[in-house]
């Protein structure tokens, strides 16, 4: 745990220069605009440790395995979001001295992210060792208007000196994967230009044959008065820049103006690429700074519009809770079905950037909630996308007739993963997509989606746990055996109640689907059983004969759904009686150790218990709580936001809010010394929904929206927006709850358990005592 970004409600600020915090910031103050998202590396050298990281959104390389006892069904890669060209370089020479921040002494170092305009500021006095002192002031955004654009301002004044200075304004394509397995470069060279100011290299992926092309046009101002350039393309490969030299003067500032284009062959074609650069940074250098950064800002000032959460009386947790809404909209912008949330977003390698269940289980809610409709629509087209995909891939693993097992992690619909125990294993991640549709169908009404793109992928999943299950002579029940609950501290299990639970609701669902697609659809219906050559009467029979006698571990004496079979023959001891020192497990235990303890990674039984929390009463859901959370070690973040929800569901408040500021500040303050390796990404999305449903007691049951809001005691007032089917709502609670809807027409709430019909801009006024 790290203590050093300065709270504040809009910033997150850093003051004073620590190297060894700098993988950290370098995490924390990343910039992103959907397409495209960056570290915050130096413009400047630094040769000290950093982890230099620009990503472009869906352009990844099929990184070579690496595993030690090779497994039928294993996948032949991993695939990598790639570090793609830095374009940022700003280097710097001082009468042949180079401007190193690792080499210099630092004084008034700040680093500032404005969580409003995405606009990221540093500065510093810099000391290098002939004593030459500079100031430095530099500025860059990635436009959320113009997604190919970035911007730098970057501003040196000298202190103490008259002097020759060299300045070299460049863009690099010579970057590789810091976790590249074969220390392989994933980028070849396939053309640059340079005219004056505007210079151009142009790059592609080895194997996948991705096209990036970065251009920039550079300009400099001494005093205010723009310089005459002597273009330069330096003689090494796979890199093009720009150079300035000028007599600098005591007490004379320079400014450095980079116009970047960054475009990749995802979006525009090969041929285009280097012509549309030109055009982009031609047209962003006559707009100039501080129009693009208008044009950028307008469209953060919407965003925020319809997702802030303003908390008063806690500026650490105002920050908090900005800090994950701003990631998570730097990261998805929804515009582009192709492309997905990787756990880091673009903050970091670790987990190569590709999609994980956290994206249906974790990400949807928060972007149903707080973007347009198409924005999680997107993500579930996504999936539907990758549908053959996933009908090929339970095809390797020996199912047949479309069964569908969506990857365990993928960019491009193919599996990348390989541990058993989790490709072939942990199943329950089919079971979170086939529940993201129903999800996002109950919030948004959109039931148009199941004909025929939510019903494929139900078609296809329910095909999976068909055949996924098997008869149990011995129990006269079906079973589904070896499998992997989301908790990854045990593998191989019996009837997981979670993947059991999950298998049962799937085919479920499906047949009320079918029900509807005969009703409102019928032809398409009749196509449907043409495509998939489905035998609704047969194949169906089967479904109802498995959900009827499907097995669930249940232990009578003490009422309690087993996480799996034979669960209780473990030891029980409670989380708070072991030694405390010992935790995280995962780093102190053996594996065997862990596999054979009671401790639990992640909400598992309990993820069922959330998901289905209106077939269970009070009684059952309080008694599974408190047994679950007594032995969750919460070494997930994706953990603690589901046990908080239900903690507040079932009335502790004080436990909510204690599992709730677990992830508000998991970043910030560096909780689990892993802020280097990037950002949290996808359980920030999990720290909005805690918010939203634990304080806001917010939840959609058939179709109504519900809501039970509570305040922490020592929070002044709290408000959040929700975007739900045609209403815009705010929330404002303090000792009294106003809300209002600020779209025209009506929606229907229920609140503290009686229904309102919210009126365009008709405030309405309740109070209850809901103080924790
Ligand atoms: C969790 C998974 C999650 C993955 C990526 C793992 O530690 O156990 O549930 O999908 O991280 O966030």
């Amino acid at each position: 745990m790290k203590d050093y970004i300065i709270h504040s409600e809009w910033k997150v600020i850093e003051d004073g220069f620590n190297p060894d915090n700098n993988r950290i910031s370098e995490s924390i103050f990343s910039i992103g605009n959907g397409h495209t998202g960056q570290r915050a590396n130096f413009e400047e050298k630094y040769s000290g440790d950093s982890l230099q990281g620009n990503y472009l959104a869906g352009v990844y390389y099929p990184d070579k395995t690496r595993v030690g006892w090779w497994k039928n069904g294993y996948p032949e890669y991993f695939a990598k979001i790639l570090n793609a060209a830095n374009w940022i370089g700003i280097h710097l020479e001082i009468e042949g001295e180079e401007l190193d921040l690792a080499t210099a002494s630092i004084q008034k170092f700040r680093r500032e992210l404005d969580m409003r305009t995405a606009l990221l500021t540093r500065s510093f006095v810099a000391t290098l060792p002939s004593g030459k002192q500079v100031e430095v002031v530099a500025k860059r955004f990635l436009s959320m208007k113009q997604q190919e654009l970035g911007a730098i301002q970057y501003r040196l004044r000298s202190l103490n000196f008259s002097a020759p200075v060299r300045i070299t304004s460049f863009i690099d394509g010579d970057v590789m994967n810091e976790d590249s397995n074969y220390d392989e470069k994933f980028w070849d060279e396939v053309e640059k230009e340079a005219q004056g100011q505007e210079v151009f290299l142009c790059m592609k992926t080895k194997k996948t044959g991705f096209y990036a092309c970065n251009g920039q046009h550079t300009r400099l101002l001494v005093n205010g008065k723009a310089l005459v350039v002597k273009p330069e393309i330096l003689p090494k490969e796979k890199q093009v820049a720009t150079v300035f030299e000028l007599d600098l003067k005591e007490g004379q500032e320079l400014l450095v103006e980079k116009f970047a284009s960054i475009t990749s062959s995802l979006h525009y074609k090969k041929e285009a690429m280097l012509a549309h650069g030109k055009q982009a940074v031609q047209q962003a250098q006559q707009k100039g700074f501080d129009q693009l950064f208008a044009e950028h800002c307008q469209l953060w000032e919407q965003k925020w519009e319809t997702a802030d959460i303003e908390i008063k009386g806690d500026v650490a947790a105002q920050q908090g809770i900005r800090f994950n809404i701003f990631q998570l909209m730097q990261t998805y912008t929804g515009d582009d079905e192709r492309l997905n949330i990787g756990p880091k977003g673009f903050t970091g390698e670790k987990y190569g950037g590709v999609t994980y269940w956290d994206t249906e289980a974790y990400c949807l809610p928060f972007f149903l909630g707080t973007a347009p409709e198409k924005v999680a629509k997107n993500l579930l087209m996504y999936r539907y996308k990758h549908l053959q995909k996933a009908i090929e891939n339970a095809e390797k693993l020996g199912f047949n007739h479309g069964a569908a097992l969506y990857p365990m992690v993928t960019i491009n619909g193919e599996e990348c993963h390989n541990e058993w125990e989790i490709t072939f294993e942990e199943i329950h991640r089919n079971g979170a997509i086939a529940y993201a549709i129903s999800h996002y169908i109950n919030y948004t009404g959109d039931r148009q989606y199941l004909a025929p793109y939510g019903f494929e992928v139900l078609l296809g999943i329910s095909r999976f746990w068909a055949q996924r299950v098997n008869w149990s002579e011995a129990k006269q029940a079906y079973v589904m055996l070896g499998v992997t609950g989301p908790n990854e501290y045990e593998n191989n299990v019996n009837n997981n109640f979670h993947t059991n639970k999950m298998a049962v609701w799937t085919l479920n669902y499906t047949l009320k689907v079918i029900d509807y697609l005969k009703r409102d659809h019928p032809y398409l219906f009749e196509e449907m059983i043409q495509k998939w050559k489905f035998n609704e009467l047969q194949e169906t029979a089967v479904w109802r004969e498995i959900i009827e006698k499907m097995y669930f571990p249940l232990d009578e004496k003490s009422g309690l759904y087993l996480q799996q079979d034979g669960f209780l023959d473990k030891e029980i001891i409670p989380v708070q009686q072991m030694n405390q020192e010992e935790r995280p497990i995962n780093q102190n235990w053996s594996w065997d150790r862990i596999l054979r303890s009671c401790y639990i990674k992640q909400a598992d039984t309990l993820q069922s218990f959330y998901w289905f929390q209106d077939e269970f009463d009070m009684e059952t859901l309080t008694r599974h709580f408190d047994f679950y959370e007594s032995i969750t070690v919460h070494e997930s973040s994706l953990s603690p936001c589901v046990h908080g929800i239900l903690a507040a569901r079932i009335g502790r408040r004080e436990k909510a809010y204690e599992l709730y500021l677990r992830t508000a500040r998991l970043d910030l303050d560096d909780y689990n010394n892993d802020t280097e390796d990037g950002l949290h990404i996808t359980s920030m999305a999990g720290t909005w929904m805690a918010f939203v449903e634990s304080f806001g007691g917010m939840r959609v049951k058939n179709g109504q929206l519900l809501l039970d809001p509570f305040i922490p005691e020592s929070w002044e007032s709290y408000s959040f927006k929700l975007n739900y089917r045609n209403s815009h709502l705010e929330i404002q609670m303090s000792d009294e709850l106003k809300i209002t809807n600020h779209n025209p027409g009506s929606v229907s709430v229920t609140i503290w358990g009686k229904e309102y019909e919210l009126v365009e801009n008709q405030e309405v006024v309740l109070s209850k005592e809901v103080k924790i």
